[in-house]
């Protein structure tokens, strides 16, 4: 459907918990609270959201979390989901930890595409930003997800500590068919206190090594990445500049948190209640309503340039990127 400035809004980001076995500086400050179980959504109640979304013209989910592969059976959901009448895509977004093990299954379950976390080849350097020594499972789970057929993006946050990283991570799309995203870090949470490094700088650094890296006009995904092509490069080279290049003239997305608030953008705490209306009995109906209302109204930009009007105070473990 369209929200109130015409935009399409056809995909659902699905936070499926706040748990993560990562701790990344920027994402999950130490000392976090996690929430009971009774607190998050089953994966019944998820079901009968994404089934009502896609009445609304919602029919591509991606699935998130924390880190969603920790929540158990997370491929019973992937299958319940893509087997919903009008669901076009499943995708999920995770730190790789779990996924080797796990993607043959995925994929059978009709998972389509997964964006992989991976913000350094070092070992000692994964290991300082993410809190756990696991750089091989990452990289393990890169090969299982192509051998299991899913499409693959790697994720990296463009931080001042990874800046000498950045030429080795765009080489996995070397001669793979992988593409490598370059994101801007956010404001939120704790990244509004990490150290990011301008995205200008990153391409500097890939154009001396790749001169012929240009923009493509490729859609690769659902999300607000640009992509670049080089004739040395089977991937793509992509970059999600939330901050220094607003998209959200083309934003087509809705969040559902691991509570059930249905969030219409990242950047400001607004939301509804989603879980009460579900344990409150609502009907199909009532809440198909409620959904479009809350799309409709949907704002119609961040305010990430002006820190004080972000009313976003969780963190971003909390929200699901
Ligand atoms: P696909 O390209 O469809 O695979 O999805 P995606 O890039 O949207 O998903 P992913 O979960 O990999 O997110 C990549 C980065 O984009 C993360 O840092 C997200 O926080 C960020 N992101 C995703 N959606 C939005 C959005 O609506 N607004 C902003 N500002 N950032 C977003
Ligand atoms: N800014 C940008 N990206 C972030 N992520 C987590 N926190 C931030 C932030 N503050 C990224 C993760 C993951 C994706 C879901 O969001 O690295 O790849
Ligand atoms: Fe976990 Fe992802 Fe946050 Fe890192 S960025 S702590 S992997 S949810």
């Amino acid at each position: 459907m369209q929200d109130q400035y015409q935009r399409n809004i056809g995909y659902m980001r699905i936070s499926v918990t706040d748990r993560c076995n990562l701790r990344c500086q920027y994402c999950m400050p130490h000392g976090m609270q996690w929430l009971e179980h009774s607190q998050i959504l089953t994966y019944e109640e998820i079901v009968r959201l994404a089934r009502i979304a896609i009445t609304l013209g919602i029919r591509r989910f991606k699935l998130t979390g924390g880190e969603p592969l920790v929540r158990h059976d997370l491929v019973g959901l992937v299958s319940q989901l893509s087997s919903l009448e009008g669901c076009e895509q499943v995708t999920l977004t995770s730190n790789g930890i779990l996924l080797a093990e796990q993607a043959e299954a995925l994929a059978q379950a009709g998972l389509q595409a997964v964006n992989i976390s991976l913000d350094t080849l070092d070992r000692a350097q994964y290991k300082a930003i993410t809190g756990q020594d696991a750089l091989d499972k990452v990289l393990e789970s890169i090969q299982a997800s192509l051998q299991a057929g899913l499409k693959v993006k790697i994720n990296t946050v463009l931080l001042q500590e990874n800046e000498s990283q950045l030429v080795r991570l765009a080489s996995l799309a070397q001669n793979q068919p992988v593409d490598v995203r370059f994101i801007e870090l956010m404001p939120i949470g704790s990244g509004a206190q990490g150290r990011g490094l301008s995205p200008h700088k990153a391409r500097k650094r890939l154009k001396q090594h790749w001169p012929d890296l240009a923009d493509v006009q490729e859609k690769r995904g659902n999300g607000p990445a640009h992509y670049q092509a080089s004739a040395g490069l089977q991937g793509r080279i992509g970059w999600i500049e939330a901050v220094s290049h607003t998209f959200c003239n083309e934003c087509n997305r809705i969040r559902l948190t691991s509570t059930g608030q249905l969030k219409p953008c990242l950047c400001y705490e607004h939301g509804m209640d989603f879980r009460a209306l579900l344990r409150g009995g609502a009907s199909d109906e009532e809440l198909a309503a409620q959904m479009r209302q809350l799309i409709f109204e949907k704002p119609k930009a961040h305010c990430f340039e002006d820190a004080g009007q972000i009313t976003e105070h969780r963190q971003m473990v909390q929200i699901g990127g």
